[in-house]
């Protein structure tokens, strides 16, 4: 038995001194010491030891096992030391490698348009006054020379939340609410979204953005009004562009016009850009009704004043040559990366 417990010790020592991983070592543990093991299997035989014997074989066998014991614990660490090594040196991380480095956005056309404007129209001591986009029938239409059944109406095809109601389809309710509220002179222009039950298509959105202007003091007249477009026009599409009012009807300004720029790609010539016609419509205009006027709580024998009215996106379309309205809403950040 002596013979056997020595044979078994080296046989293990041996067998661990080889084993490479954790797992082989487990292995060695159960062929040794487990409930089916070698060393079990020798102890299971004392029985039929003498008295004096098994004391001494008892011994034996428990610093075998100790020794079996000690040697996979010193092995198994060496091992678990070494696979930890290995690991950490396959997910050792280059700090030196170049980084993947975030996208940075930009300001939409949208955007850098209307701020262009707005300085232009600073520049000439404009300030910018809002309204609500959820608005009274009454400021989108009545007051501004709008009654029921008026045409104009079903041309604005509006949605309604309620009979009084509606979302604001243009921004000139903005003249009547600053109007009630404020003394001449006014000089304000209102940048803001506005609603129309339109169908998408390349120059048409349910919802766009207008930017309305109003001037009222003593003594306004057409003149200023084209003097200030004159100057809004040569400063945002060039020096030599001129402006052309072709008369006009809006319910709310008399005299109306539309305002064409002469072709800021052509100069006037005729191109792809204009149509060939060397002239480009950007806004509506006019001198503000009388009637808007009083009802803004302002006295006509007084005062005088003039209003324009410009879409943001196609203005925006113009000056970078954008066909399709859509891709101003769509977002897509390939074709906003352009600008
Ligand atoms: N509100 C008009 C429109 O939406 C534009 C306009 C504004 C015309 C101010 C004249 C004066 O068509």
């Amino acid at each position: 038995m002596r013979e056997q417990l020595e044979k078994i010790k080296n046989d293990a020592v041996k067998e661990i001194k080889v084993g490479t991983d954790s797992k082989g070592l487990d292995e060695i543990r159960i062929k040794y010491l487990g409930k089916k093991g070698l060393l079990t299997g020798i102890l299971r035989g004392m029985g039929g030891l003498s008295t004096e014997e098994r004391p001494v074989i008892g011994k034996l066998a428990n610093d075998v096992r100790e020794e079996i014991e000690a040697a996979l614990e010193a092995s198994v660490n060496k091992i678990k030391s070494g696979e930890k090594n290995k690991r950490l040196l396959e997910e050792v991380i280059d700090i030196t490698m170049p980084g993947v480095s975030s996208k940075i956005g930009g300001l939409h056309p949208e955007t850098k348009v209307l701020d262009e404007i707005k300085e232009i129209f600073f520049g000439m001591g404009f300030s910018v006054a809002e309204g609500p986009e959820v608005e009274l029938d009454y400021y989108n239409f009545e007051a501004l020379n709008i009654p029921e059944n008026h045409p104009a109406k079903d041309e604005q095809d509006t949605f309604y939340i309620n009979d009084k109601v509606v979302l604001r389809t243009q921004t000139s309710p903005v003249q009547i609410r600053t109007m009630e509220k404020t003394k001449p002179p006014i000089r304000i222009i209102v940048p803001g979204r506005v609603y129309r039950s339109d169908a998408v298509d390349a120059t048409h959105s349910p919802v766009f953005t207008q930017i309305e202007g109003l001037v009222v003091d003593k003594g306004i007249t057409m003149a200023n009004l084209k003097g200030t477009l004159d100057t809004f026009a040569q400063r945002f599409f060039g020096e030599k562009t001129r402006t052309k009012f072709r008369p006009h009807h809006f319910p709310f300004t008399e005299p109306s016009a539309e305002v064409d720029v002469s072709c800021f790609v052509c100069g006037g010539e005729g191109c792809r850009v204009c149509k060939g016609s060397g002239w480009i419509e950007i806004l509506g205009a006019g001198m503000v009704h009388p009637d808007v006027l009083r009802r803004g709580g302002i006295d006509p024998e007084i005062y005088s004043g003039f209003a324009f009215g410009m879409g943001l996106e196609r203005i925006v379309m113009i000056k970078y040559g954008i066909d399709d309205m859509r891709l101003l809403f769509e977002n897509d950040v390939r074709f906003l990366k352009q600008f």
